[in-house]
């Protein structure tokens, strides 16, 4: 479902010369349903069971992938893989963006049923709502559960 956003952003990022590495990964090739790219991405794909692409975890070959400290990553997906992809890039120094998906009740900030905690820079929790804060937000700040 987020490959369609992370396209756009290929595209948005194509228009100024910029490259960008997408790591792809999907349970099967049937669930791999974007094929085509613009010419700046270089495509990094694995399927759980190997039917297409590397075999495993995207993210056991993005944890691999030696880039320098602040290398940005923009992540979408399933929260378990959001949160290894945090893991990781807070390792490296990476900085690190998650859109996170929540069941919205709203959808407009004010039924409280799509909160996540937040760390603050003073220690303290901060609960937001994906709907009206997010969906996007810095994977440093983020409570994972
Ligand atoms: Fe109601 Fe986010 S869905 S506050």
């Amino acid at each position: 479902m987020g490959i369609g956003p992370v396209n756009f952003v290929c595209v948005q990022l194509a228009k100024m010369k910029k490259e960008v590495h997408l790591y792809y990964g999907a349970r099967n090739k049937s669930e791999v349903t974007l094929k085509k790219f613009p010419a700046n991405t270089k495509l990094i794909l694995a399927t759980d069971d190997g039917s297409k692409g590397k075999k495993g975890f995207i993210t056991k070959i993005l944890e691999k992938a030696g880039y320098p400290k602040g290398t940005i990553v923009l992540a979408c997906g399933p929260e378990p893989m959001l949160k290894e992809t945090a893991r990781i890039c807070l390792k490296n120094q990476w900085v690190c963006h998650v859109s996170l998906e929540r069941h919205m009740a709203c959808g407009v900030g004010a039924c409280n049923g799509c909160v996540i905690d937040t760390k603050c820079d003073d220690g303290k929790i901060k609960r937001k709502r994906v709907c009206k804060e997010g969906p996007v937000f810095n994977a440093a700040e983020v409570v994972w559960t």
